[in-house]
């Protein structure tokens, strides 16, 4: 039996693609990783969100009457004993709900033929590496049959641009799915917080891989299939490079540790953060600063509702932010002036570099365009005082209801003789993820402690 979502997705995007059309879209490749060993597959985002088909070397082709083409791995007795059952082209119309499956040795000869007579080709632009080369292949044999009447399509257009737009907005099916993955991470970070405490209380060598294995079996033991990116597990002055992975640094009492990582599940990403105190207690100056950014999240969480920007969570944290660094000696009152000009001026970038958010679905850093498109041609420039780059605005995207978002504002703070020596070498990131609701957003990442001392009373435990 199909699963209802792919069937419907599949007829959304044919009534969207205009008449006398075909869309491709192939699965992601495998890759050596050295010598004959490969990566772990992962298949492509765009092709898995269609069709729920996990194999590689599979490729889709749907018309614009939603007529769907599956091409896949033919079964094989032989490479099935090594590498797994296939579903193979017999079995495949039955189990994905599509109206043809061949073997995906069959693609060369049988692609020409179905883009015969056909007006425009949808492809995904720019993601795979030699589609457009094939598609050219084949539109080349379409041609070559012009004496006996084919007509060769003659409009290539971009298949990203209908599909990011449909998986911007999250139906049921995804909801849910990135629901349950962001209980299973915030289930991963309580045993990585606890753990940290109980092994320094036991006098144990604690390394940022210890925290990192308890991570992926808390990730592996609720099934998500592997992490949805590489795990950061920062101890120390490590939290401040903003990509860091975890090694083999020693987990130091009195330190902090900056954990993001998140898994994926059925296809489907979590991304949260979290920074607690190693051993379970925050000092002073790490609690001014941990509890800042927290109000800067919170303001971020207040600013995500329908009908706010994509912007306005990120321009609401930079405010409190910038504040904060201003009352708590960060940034110096003389030399960078009002709330006002720190923020024009970008002066917070010396301590908060990043963006607050970023779509998240399929992909962790998810697909959909962050302009409004109603208001695509409202272009204005301005000069950027950091890069000296002429940047141009474009209104940024309206929130609606089913868009899920990241708020996670940070603070790093880097050596200097002009900042408190009692900051120095803080880095703190609070990430969570966010479904835009009717009236405001909902966070599905809390079930993972977020106040200090919260954090704190289940580290005691
Ligand atoms: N973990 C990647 C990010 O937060 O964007
Ligand atoms: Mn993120
Ligand atoms: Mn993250």
């Amino acid at each position: 039996m199909s699963s209802p979502p792919y069937l419907q997705r599949r007829r959304q995007l044919a009534s969207q693609l205009g008449p006398d059309a075909v869309a491709i879209v192939p699965t992601a490749s495998e890759h050596l990783r050295n010598r004959d060993s490969e990566f772990l597959f992962r298949f492509d985002s765009y092709f898995h969100y269609l069709s729920g088909f996990g194999e590689p070397n599979a490729w889709l082709v749907i018309t614009s009457d939603g007529h769907t083409t599956l091409f896949c791995q033919p079964k094989d007795l032989e490479r099935e004993i090594w590498d797994g059952i296939r579903l193979g082209p017999e079995a495949a119309p039955v189990a994905l709900g599509v109206d043809a499956a061949f073997a995906v040795t069959e693609l060369e000869q049988r692609l020409p033929k179905l883009l015969e007579n056909k007006a425009t080709v949808w492809y995904p632009f720019a993601t795979h590496q030699g589609l457009e080369g094939r598609i050219d292949g084949w539109l080349k044999s379409v041609r070559a049959r012009a004496r006996f009447g084919a007509q060769c399509p003659d409009t290539q257009r971009d298949l990203c641009s209908l599909l990011d737009e449909m998986r911007l907005i999250k139906d049921a099916h995804e909801q849910a799915t990135m629901r349950r993955a962001a209980q299973i991470s915030a289930g991963a970070h309580i045993r990585a917080m606890q753990l940290s405490a109980r092994m320094l209380r036991q006098g144990e060598d604690v390394r940022e891989y210890h925290l990192d294995a308890e991570l992926l079996h808390e990730f592996r033991r609720h099934g998500s299939q592997y992490p949805a990116y590489g795990s950061i597990v920062a101890a120390g002055a490590n939290a401040c490079v903003l990509h860091y992975r975890a090694d083999d640094a020693p987990i130091r009492d009195g330190e902090l540790v900056l954990i993001d990582a998140g898994c994926e599940l059925d296809g489907y990403a979590s991304d949260i953060t979290r920074t607690f105190p190693a051993n379970g207690k925050f000092s002073g100056p790490q609690r001014a600063l941990y509890d800042l950014v927290l109000a800067s999240q919170n303001a971020a969480t207040a600013a995500t509702k329908p009908g706010a920007r994509f912007t306005d969570p990120h321009e609401a944290a930079v405010k409190v932010l910038t504040q904060g660094m201003l009352d708590l000696g960060l940034l110096d009152r003389n030399q960078v002036g009002t709330l006002d000009d720190a923020i024009h001026h970008r002066h917070y970038f010396a301590h908060y570099m990043h963006r607050t958010s970023h779509w998240l679905g399929m992909d962790v850093h998810d697909c959909g365009s962050y302009v409004e498109p109603s208001e695509l041609g409202e272009v204005s420039s301005r000069h950027d005082p950091l890069s000296g780059e002429v940047i141009q605005n474009r209104p940024s995207r309206i929130l609606r209801p089913g868009m899920v978002l990241t708020l996670e504002p940070g603070l790093y703070v880097r050596p200097s003789d002009h900042i408190p020596r009692e900051f120095w070498n803080i880095g703190i990131r609070i990430e969570d993820d966010a479904i835009v609701t009717g009236n405001g957003c909902e966070l599905i990442s809390r079930d993972v402690p977020v106040d200090a001392d919260d954090i704190e009373a289940l580290m005691r435990h």
